[in-house]
Parts: structure tokens; sequence; C-alpha cells
């Protein structure tokens, strides 16, 4: 595998990032969406209200991104959601981990102060590293998709 650059999501890249979620949404991982995807689902996530949306690319080609935006108003809005994504072709080399990471590092220079998830399906094999990474649970929300119960995760950055 090449080396793996982590910048900004250009706006030229944004079909990019369309097709790889819808591929995600399609196969059920991770997130509450229904396929298919349509390009306003797909906005509201990744587009509307976001503060970045940061681009993993290896060899040019767009391997993963994250997103980070208030997750609350106001008074609240100091703390961040974070969507994380890899696309199947190059899961399991650590560029989930490196996003994550980077998030991290990254949420304090855009004014947050914690990172909050919403909605991590229990079954989900990202929890190991969320909590291995310092995230919290905070809550458990019961037969939030399919049966399967959800877990709130919060950390402080
Ligand atoms: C979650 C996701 C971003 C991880 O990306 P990735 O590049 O495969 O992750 P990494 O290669 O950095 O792996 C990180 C760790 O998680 C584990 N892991 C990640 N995904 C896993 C999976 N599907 N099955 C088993 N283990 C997994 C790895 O073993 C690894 O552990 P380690 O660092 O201790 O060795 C990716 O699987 C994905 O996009 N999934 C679908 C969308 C999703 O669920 N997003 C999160 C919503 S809460």
């Amino acid at each position: 595998m090449g080396s793996v650059d982590i910048a900004e999501l250009s706006a030229d890249d944004v079909d990019e990032l369309f097709a790889m979620f819808s591929a995600v949404v399609a196969a059920g991982e991770g997130y509450p969406q229904l396929p298919p995807l349509t390009r306003d689902a797909f906005e509201a996530v990744w587009v509307r209200g976001v503060s970045a949306v940061i681009a993993a690319r290896v060899d040019g080609y767009l391997a993963g991104a994250y997103y980070l935006k208030p997750n609350f108003p106001g008074r609240s809005a100091h703390i961040a959601n974070a969507g994380y994504v890899v696309d199947a072709a190059w899961r399991g080399r650590g560029i989930g981990r490196r996003l994550i990471e980077d998030s991290i590092v990254r949420a304090p220079a855009l004014g947050f102060d914690a990172i909050q998830f919403n909605l991590v399906y229990a079954s989900n094999p990202a929890r190991r590293m969320y909590e291995a990474l310092g995230w919290r649970e905070i809550g458990r929300i019961p037969h939030a998709a399919d049966g399967d119960d959800a877990i709130i995760y919060w950390r402080a950055v």
C-alpha cells in the first residue's frame, strides 16, 4: 500500500465520497440510512452543517473519510459528532485508526472539546477500537435498528 495522505476533502471530490458512502449504506454497515442513498440524505450527513470533512487518499484513491460537526446547537455546540468510513477495499490496514486519531487532534482546532457518537450499533466491530482510543460508553439505546441496540460514546479531546 502506498502512503496514506490525510487532508481536507476538496469540493470537487464530494461525488467520490457520495459513491463510497452509498456503498456502505447499501451494505448496511454502521449507519442508519436506508438504501438506495439519496443525494439529499448523503448531504444531510456529509455536507450540511459540517465543520470539516477529512479524506484519506492512497495513491490518489479516496480510501476513507470522516466528518466533524456540532452534535448540538448553542451552549452545547462544543461537543462534536463524528462519522468515519473506509471503503471496503481498503479496510483492515489501519486507515480507520489513522482517521480517528486525526479527528481527536483536529477537533480542538475547530473549537470542540469532546466527540460524541450517537448511534454505534452494538454489533459494530469498530466499538473495540473506539474504546481502545478512549471513548466511554455513556448510554445504550435498546432496539435501535433491526433488534440491535446502539451505544452512545463520548470522550473529551
Ligand atoms: C469502522 C471502519 C471505519 C474501520 O476502518 P478500517 O480501516 O478497517 O480500520 P483499521 O484497519 O484501522 O482497524 C482498526 C481496528 O479495528 C478493528 N476492526 C475494524 N473494523 C473491523 C471489522 N469490520 N471487523 C473486525 N475488526 C475490525 C481492527 O482489528 C483494528 O484493530 P487494531 O487497530 O487493534 O488492530 C470501517 O470498517 C468502516 O468503514 N466500516 C463501515 C462503516 C462504519 O461502521 N463506520 C463506523 C460507524 S460507528
